[in-house]
């Protein structure tokens, strides 16, 4: 049997330049010497730094498993090794989502998003790594199930045999910190029930039916740690493709549509989520709208071949362009709901201290 690999995506916002727009490059050159010497004594197998927005991402591959002290503790030393250089530059916000003073094991629940998985590379292995700025896990409920169980997405599940027999979908109760696998196509209701309403109810991964690994996605929720606004938490996301798996064609479609999700300015709105080129992943107007990239690879022997730039192809200009045209339209609710986020979204920002102050002011009407 084939040696297994992991493939760990771990990424925080540790200062943005200017603003929360985008990354300085001393701290993406930091990240990857880092990781350079941990490739050298041989913890990695291979790496690639990128960045989407002000969110830095450290892409690895490795012979740990998931969860695994020695690799989150890299990135964690890594995460505050650029925190000192955004300090030194008065980067924006330097160090916001490193949420302890002390790693203790493991970087969930202290700040930084995390996905991982772990698998025997097949033949060939081509990977998809969506990563996202502005917005928050959630976001990628949507796009999860048109590419494993909607078969007008993704032709596969009706022509592929491998495929045919549907997915299972572990979905997260972030509230409850539950999780429940259901089953496409037979649940395919329930399954909708749920992750319909994707600020509570997350995918967090997603299997063949034969319990073959398909995706990973971060489910952190910074504010559900911190108890309070500390920026969004810009989830990341792996998709295997290909040879009884949606084709690369069949991840990306559902990005063609510009699907509505939470985040934008202050992490208080909605709004559009752009599929856009690296070059373009720098947030801007209002803050954003929310945007995603799509880095692939080929892995060969744990090597990340690539990555290639999936968005920047012309026939996403239409999902930007859409993108902007429904960004317009949302704008010009300014504070008011459906474009400033519900009420119950907006617990851990400026709503309960209003409440207090003018308490005493509500009287019977
Ligand atoms: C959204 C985000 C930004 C900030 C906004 C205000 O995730 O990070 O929209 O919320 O720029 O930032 P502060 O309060 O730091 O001035
Ligand atoms: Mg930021
Ligand atoms: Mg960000």
């Amino acid at each position: 049997m084939a040696e297994k690999i992991t493939l760990s995506v771990i990424k925080a916002d540790v200062g943005g330049f200017v603003g929360h727009s985008s990354i300085h490059n001393d701290l993406l050159e930091t990240a990857k010497d880092r990781l350079s010497n941990a490739l050298e004594k041989g913890l990695l197998i291979d790496f690639h730094v990128t960045r989407c927005g002000d969110d830095l991402e450290l892409i690895m591959t490795h012979k740990h498993g998931v969860d695994a002290e020695k690799i989150h503790k890299l990135s964690w030393n890594t995460f505050v090794a650029c925190t000192e250089v955004a300090k030194k530059l008065k980067m924006y916000g330097a160090g916001q989502d490193l949420l302890s003073d002390a790693f203790t094991g493991t970087v969930k629940g202290i700040g930084p998003g995390v996905a991982e998985m772990e698998f025997e590379e097949r033949k060939s292995e081509p990977v998809i790594i969506f990563m996202a700025d502005k917005t928050s896990p959630g976001a990628w409920n949507l796009p999860l199930y048109k590419i494993f169980a909607d078969p007008f997405n993704t032709a596969g599940l009706v022509i592929d045999p491998a495929m045919h027999e549907g997915f299972i979908f572990e979905v997260v109760d972030v509230y409850e910190h539950k999780k429940i696998n259901l089953s496409t196509p037979e649940e395919t209701y329930d399954l909708l029930m749920f992750i319909g309403a994707m600020r509570r109810f997350m995918i967090r991964a997603v299997y063949r039916k034969d319990g073959m690994i398909a995706a990973v996605a971060s489910t952190q929720k910074l504010s559900l740690i911190a108890g309070k606004y500390v920026g969004k938490d810009d989830p990341v996301l792996i998709v295997r493709t290909q040879a009884g798996l949606p084709a690369v064609g069949e991840v990306l479609e559902p990005f063609a549509f510009s699907h509505i999700v939470e985040g934008w300015m202050r992490g208080s709105h909605h709004g559009p989520m752009m599929p856009v080129a690296f070059y373009e992943a720098n947030p801007s107007r209002f803050d954003g709208p929310p945007r995603v990239i799509a880095a692939g690879f080929q892995i060969a022997n744990g090597k990340l071949i690539g990555p290639r730039d999936l968005f920047d192809d012309p026939a996403f200009d239409k999902a930007r362009s859409r993108a902007n045209e429904i960004a317009n339209y949302l704008r010009y609710h300014g504070p008011f709901e459906p474009h400033r986020l519900g009420l119950e979204d907006l617990e851990y920002t400026t709503m309960p201290q209003l409440m207090k102050k003018l308490e005493k002011r509500f009287e019977p009407e």
